[in-house]
């Protein structure tokens, strides 16, 4: 044992990272992300579903224009790939090259949820949980072809973060409206339960695919978005739908346990829960928490209007989904809780 080694790399520790910095490595070599419209980088645009926005004003600020990205510029997964230190986006699943997909893929589809019955009423062949975890296995096959085995494929799978945003939509179009309607058998804290045992199962088998370090996101505070209080709000400015808020906040809870119980049960595995939006302490530029920056009539911005000028001082772009600038709120707050999977990393000097 060389012991002189030892004491320089623990001074050396500081510069390496400086230098990695530097030279643009990433902070981890890949970045898997499975979720709903917080994320879907293109992904529906090539199915037969109304969850499609590949038109302006959608993509107005973001450098290749409209993508199927539901949101002005950058959506969350963009966000945290840049922070992670990625020099271009994860691309979406449906389009990634073999040159691309050892940095990862985007699996996210707008309108998806961890049921698998979620969305499909109103917006048609969305792309669910269980499929996306599908079209990963498929992808892990074709990167384990690109490895040359199974060995040196689960080295590398393992040393990928995984981020899963999930639950929005099971809340927003499966859960509240019949809620709110009396129409549904579901207790808040039943419906919440439903959601983990099957979310739990999901988790699973992403670590049986071979993840090790997996940040799933809570859900923000969905009685606070433009569509629910536009339905169900009051027109005091200063409150949401605090129903839907506790709903949620029942899930999130629930999430904490389920997370704390697979680290407990899962060898190798580290799972965190990240915080979002709505735990910030300060929205920096944002003025407007209630308002949608862009014209919205039946869903979704009107094709063709032109949004609000003042982008950055709106959290909301459309009736469920935050601007740019809402989003670097929520991404920053998703990537500093992901420190555990990153900082963890070893970081091999010799
Ligand atoms: C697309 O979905 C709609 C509604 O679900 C259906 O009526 C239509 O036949 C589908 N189109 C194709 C090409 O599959
Ligand atoms: C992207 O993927 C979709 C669905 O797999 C496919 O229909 C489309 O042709 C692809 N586009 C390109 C440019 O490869």
């Amino acid at each position: 044992m060389d012991y002189s080694k030892l004491n320089l790399s623990f001074f050396l520790l500081p510069l390496v990272t400086l230098l990695t910095l530097v030279v643009g490595e990433p902070q981890v070599p890949c970045l898997f992300i499975f979720g709903d419209s917080l994320v879907d980088n293109g992904n529906n645009i090539h199915r037969n579903t109304t969850a499609k926005v590949n038109f302006l004003p959608y993509g107005i600020d973001f450098p290749d224009g409209p993508t199927g990205r539901f949101t002005n510029g950058r959506n969350v997964a963009d966000i945290i790939a840049e922070l992670l230190g990625f020099d271009s986006f994860i691309p979406p699943f449906a389009n990634v090259t073999n040159e691309d997909i050892l940095r990862g893929a985007n699996y996210g589809s707008g309108g998806a949820g961890i049921l698998d019955e979620t969305g499909r009423s109103m917006h048609g062949d969305i792309i669910s949980l269980n499929e996306q975890l599908s079209n990963h296995e498929a992808a892990i096959t074709r990167i384990t072809k690109l490895l040359g085995g199974k060995t040196a494929a689960k080295q590398h799978l393992g040393e990928c973060i995984y981020y899963v945003v999930m639950g929005n939509n099971d809340y927003l179009g499966t859960y509240l409206p019949h809620f709110y309607s009396s129409k549904t058998p579901y207790t808040p804290q039943q419906f919440a339960a439903l959601l983990i045992e099957q979310y739990s199962k999901q988790l699973r088998r992403l670590y049986e695919s071979g993840a090790r370090k997996i940040a799933v996101s809570s859900l923000g505070k969905l009685g606070c978005v433009p569509l629910e209080l536009a339905t169900y709000g009051s027109d005091d400015d200063a409150s949401c739908v605090e129903t839907g808020n506790n709903a949620v906040q029942i899930f999130n809870e629930n999430l904490k346990h389920l997370v704390a119980d697979l680290n407990n049960r899962l060898p190798d595995a580290k799972f965190v829960y990240t915080r979002e939006s709505s735990s910030a302490t300060s929205y920096g530029n944002i003025k407007n928490l209630r308002d949608t920056c862009c014209l919205v009539e039946t869903g979704g911005c009107v094709p063709g209007s032109v949004p609000c000028g003042n982008r950055f001082e709106y959290m909301f772009w459309d009736e469920v989904h935050p601007t740019e600038a809402g989003n670097l709120i929520s991404a920053t707050i998703a990537y500093n809780s992901m420190a555990p999977l990153y900082a963890s990393n070893p970081i091999d000097v010799w």
